[in-house]
């Protein structure tokens, strides 16, 4: 049997950032499917690299990258790939620039060709789906972290992309909101990849780990994604676990 395309893949990438002498990244190599991939690794060790190198936001100085079997080279193939793959930056501010949520969720939609009434639709949907009814005429700026966050996946969410690519999504949310959002993941179809050091959320939603460390992208074989009870002072008080 011929084994299924691969929706991603990267091979040999290597990355570094102009003015610095050392690698960000070097000769990374990943393959995925239709999997379900949780990113750990240290503060600075080049998790949102990685996802700017996906989406082409900035361009290896080596390497090669397919999406769906093909070679994504030129501007035109990373603008067709940014329609497909959805990206949650880490910074929602850098993420939403309409002045109202409407605005900013129904960009997506209407960019991609659905008619204002069906962009609408669309967004106020999305907008429900994620606990933000009513937030439409919202002004984006005024949001709370949380509400920027969910309003930010909104936009992503609402253009139904084949890929999600998550940076940090819990954090700012609180225990309730973060649980929506653990119930709304699971409940997607796409395959995605989630960049968090909050490791219940990743057991909660991936099944597979990742590491970057010392420039490379590495498989976590030996350790599993698990989630866990324990004891602790204040524990009846709703809260988040680090790595
Ligand atoms: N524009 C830039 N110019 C120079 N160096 C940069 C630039 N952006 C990021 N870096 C450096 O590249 C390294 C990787 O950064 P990156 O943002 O990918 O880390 P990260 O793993 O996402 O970290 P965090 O967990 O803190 O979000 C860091 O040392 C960072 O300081
Ligand atoms: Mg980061």
């Amino acid at each position: 049997m011929t084994p299924p395309t691969p929706l991603l893949e990267l091979r040999d990438i290597s990355y570094t950032y102009p003015g610095t002498a050392e690698e960000t990244l070097s000769h990374v190599n990943f393959t995925l499917t239709d999997e379900r991939i949780g990113l750990i690794g240290a503060n600075g060790s080049g998790k949102t690299t990685f996802f700017q190198l996906i989406m082409g936001l900035i361009r290896p100085q080596s390497g090669e990258l397919f999406f769906q079997g093909k070679m994504v080279h030129s501007e035109k193939d990373f603008q067709e790939l940014r329609r497909t793959i959805g990206f949650l930056f880490q910074n929602s501010d850098d993420q939403l620039f309409s002045p109202t949520v409407l605005e900013d969720v129904a960009f997506g939609p209407l960019n991609m060709g659905a008619s204002p009434d069906e962009a609408k639709e669309i967004s106020i949907k999305t907008l429900e789906k994620l606990g933000l009814k009513d937030f439409e005429d919202r002004i984006t700026h005024k949001l709370s972290g949380g509400e920027k966050k969910l309003t930010a996946l909104a936009t992503i969410l609402s253009m139904q992309p084949k890929l999600l690519l998550l940076d940090e999504p819990s954090n700012n949310l609180d225990p309730a909101t973060r649980e929506r959002l653990i119930n709304i993941l699971r409940g997607l179809d796409q395959a995605h990849i989630i960049i968090s050091h909050d490791m219940d959320f990743l057991a909660s939603t991936c099944a597979q780990l990742y590491t970057i460390e010392h420039r490379q992208l590495h498989r976590c074989d030996q350790k599993q994604v698990h989630s866990h009870e324990h004891l602790h002072p204040y524990g009846d008080k709703p809260h988040q676990h680090g790595t």
